[in-house]
């Protein structure tokens, strides 16, 4: 019999590894011979600790588990939710991405390979670096961290550079409130995010490649680790990481909670051994990137993507999509839901189906008041904008940004002015402090919002042109970005701003 209990953070601070423990003693207990394989999350939190017994007959999963139901789940008189791939919430995913995250043994290669891993490594290793980047190009992949870049320009980029050393960077400092897609690949399938490096460094010419990866992680890069010494070792396809023939170091780095490490060039500053803040483009770290060689520097997810790209070619993954965003997004739903969880679908699913349908409305069961989508520098969405389908145009258009795909929702109880509060104190709080409109106007903009929540209407006009100053003369997203959700509180929830609320609300309308 297999027992697969997931060795993924969110799982585990819901008791995994109690429960794993006392199946393990229950096994022993009844003479039972077992294989407990510790797996990643299939993302369906609301679940966790969702077990799978595999008894022969296919897998069967029991969510929400208990130490105290290891004897039931053993002798089969615990009742299952049946098989993952029924249950409605995993059933209406295109896995792309994820397919293998939940399913194998993170850190088993000859698991990894057993669900088409090295696939797309061995396709990339017959290109030439050009046709890997028109592969990606082809894929029409943008980047997952929330700009949206597309990925095969990037790399073309750095390819095109001419340099004695590059390096390919993987950014997996995920800050956003409400993400945790890196995370979960990270922990449950590792291999991916590898092979994605390495198919970067053959069509680039990098040869050292480093994730760095938040120290609120520390599971993610326990599991990392291993997977990279395993890479190493590995001799499938030849010599090299992967058996790729290619030389290419790879290192795990972890950051010291800032936000700021996880924009692109304060990340490179600190992998360099510097304080992290942020340095101004150009030069693009494609050109002048870590140590002032060119580097590509992506998103866990966009890295983790390529393999299948490879494996199934880029024109099957560019069949997915609406307009320009092709693929998979990777929905993060969190805060107040019924259903939390990873949910990767094609792009085009609209908001209000992702928050109501998959997400099953709130988990208070009042109604829905605004969702914020894209961290915390992403706009409060109202259910008036529920019909936005997700796509970076397509919410660029509505007010809104896609982000890394998080997804906070929040019932009627929800106070806008003190979110919009939240939004200026968190940018004055991790503003790196190198430019103006940030480092001083957030404090100001915490100031301006506390006036008009004593009631004084005037301040309004001055948060608006703050904001806009803010947005315009900003260096980079964080103080650029903060006018999102301060704006769209004060534009779609006038309500919650005493003496905003007609002009406001009409102009929203
Ligand atoms: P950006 O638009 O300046 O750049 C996007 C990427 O494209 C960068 O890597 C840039 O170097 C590259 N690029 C631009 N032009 C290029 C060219 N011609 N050739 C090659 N590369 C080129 O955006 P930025 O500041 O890097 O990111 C902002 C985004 O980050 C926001 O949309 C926000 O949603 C997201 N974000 C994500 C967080 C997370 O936790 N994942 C946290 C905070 C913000
Ligand atoms: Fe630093 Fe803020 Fe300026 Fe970004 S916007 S460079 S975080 S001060």
């Amino acid at each position: 019999m297999k027992i697969y209990v997931p060795l993924d953070t969110a799982a585990r601070a819901l008791g995994a590894d109690d429960v794993a423990d006392a199946i393990r003693a229950a096994a022993k207990a009844a003479g039972l011979e077992i294989e407990l394989i510790r797996n990643g999350s299939r993302g369906m939190i609301w679940l966790e600790p969702l077990v799978e017994v595999d008894r022969g007959d296919g897998r069967q999963a029991y969510g929400n588990v208990t130490p105290g139901q290891a004897d039931a789940l053993l002798n089969g008189t615990l009742e299952s939710l049946g098989p993952v791939e029924k249950i409605p919430f995993f059933a209406r995913q295109t896995r792309l991405t994820f397919a293998r995250c939940g399913l194998i043994d993170p850190v088993s290669l000859a698991d990894y390979e057993a669900h088409g891993g090295l696939a797309g490594l061995r396709r990339a290793l017959a290109l030439k670096p050009e046709e890997i980047v028109d592969e990606m190009k082809l894929s029409g992949l943008r980047g997952r961290g929330g700009a949206g870049f597309p990925t095969g320009i990037k790399w073309d980029t750095v390819r095109l550079a001419p340099a004695p050393q590059k390096y390919i960077v993987c950014n997996a400092d995920e800050g956003d409130s409400g993400t945790f897609a890196d995370r979960m690949i990270m922990e449950g399938d590792p291999f991916s995010l590898i092979e994605g490096m390495v198919i970067a460094g053959l069509a680039t010419g990098a040869t050292r490649g480093y994730i760095y990866v938040r120290s609120e992680y520390p599971d993610a890069i326990r599991i990392l680790e291993q997977a990279i010494r395993i890479a190493n070792q590995n001799r499938v396809l030849g010599s090299g990481i992967l058996g790729s023939g290619h030389a290419f170091e790879l290192e795990v780095r972890m950051g010291a909670g800032a936000y700021v490490c996880g924009e692109e060039t304060s990340l490179l500053n600190s992998l360099e051994g510097k304080r992290g803040t942020v340095r101004a483009k150009p030069p693009l770290p494609a050109l002048e990137g870590l140590f002032s060689k060119p580097t590509v520097v992506n998103n866990v997810i966009s890295l983790a993507s390529v393999p299948v790209i490879f494996e199934r070619g880029a024109e099957h993954y560019a069949s997915f999509g609406v307009g320009r965003s092709r693929g998979t997004v990777t929905l993060q739903i969190a805060g107040n839901v019924k259903h939390g969880g990873l949910f990767e679908t094609a792009f085009g699913m609209t908001l209000g189906e992702a928050v109501n349908e998959i997400g099953g409305g709130t988990r208070s069961g009042r109604p829905v008041r605004a969702v914020q989508v894209g961290g915390p520098l992403g706009a409060y969405m109202p259910v008036s904008r529920f019909d936005t389908p997700l796509g970076y145009e397509e919410f660029d258009k509505a007010g809104g940004l896609v982000g890394h795909a998080g997804l906070v929702v929040f019932d009627e109880t929800v106070d806008m002015l003190k979110m919009a509060r939240f939004a200026m104190e968190f940018c004055a709080v991790e503003s790196c402090g190198k430019c103006t409109p940030c480092r001083i106007g957030s404090t100001r903009g915490v100031e301006t919002i506390d006036r008009i929540a004593a009631g004084e209407a005037e301040a309004i006009p001055l948060l608006t042109d703050l904001c806009e100053t803010m947005k315009d003369g900003s260096l980079c997203a964080l103080g650029g970005f903060t006018p999102f959700p301060v704006m769209s509180a004060l534009t779609h929830f006038p309500e919650d701003f005493p003496g905003a609320a007609k002009p406001f609300k009409e102009a929203a309308e």
